[in-house]
């Protein structure tokens, strides 16, 4: 009896990919444009996926307009329009890659779910790139 609620949403960021223990070579062979040092942006989609039995009193297994709220208050709230390297911090030690974002995500929105629910964020950073977290 469990179903999987989607929600989707979208934020636009700006991020560096590089490892400051690393020469500016090794930085550019590895992450190559992405190790602009003046950053670059990306449309991210964000899909996130909430699993579990509906409430036998209202049928739901979370109200979308509960899901959607707790999303834009805990994650796009602080993500949208942001430099993710600079403006949050979250990602002063740790490389803002997809997946790093993703693990991030899921770790702010679990705090604010029922423990009965399982997540799942899956991360557009490009139409054909996309990762998942956790991963099944
Ligand atoms: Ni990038």
């Amino acid at each position: 009896m469990r179903v999987a609620v989607y929600r989707e949403e979208h934020f636009n960021a700006a991020h560096r990919l590089y490892n400051p223990a690393w020469s500016d070579e090794k930085n550019d062979s590895v992450f190559g444009k992405c190790n602009n040092p003046n950053f670059h942006g990306h449309n991210y989609r964000l899909i996130v996926r909430v699993t579990g039995e509906p409430d036998p009193e209202t049928g739901y297994v979370i109200e979308f307009k509960t899901l959607s709220d707790l999303i834009k208050e805990h994650v796009l709230r602080h993500f949208d329009h942001k430099n993710l390297n600079l403006d949050t911090p979250w990602f002063r030690n740790l490389n803002p890659t997809a997946e790093n974002i993703a693990i991030v995500i899921w770790n702010i929105l679990r705090k604010q779910l029922d423990n009965r629910l399982d997540l799942t964020v899956r991360l557009y950073e490009t139409e054909r790139n996309f990762v998942e977290y956790p991963a099944a």
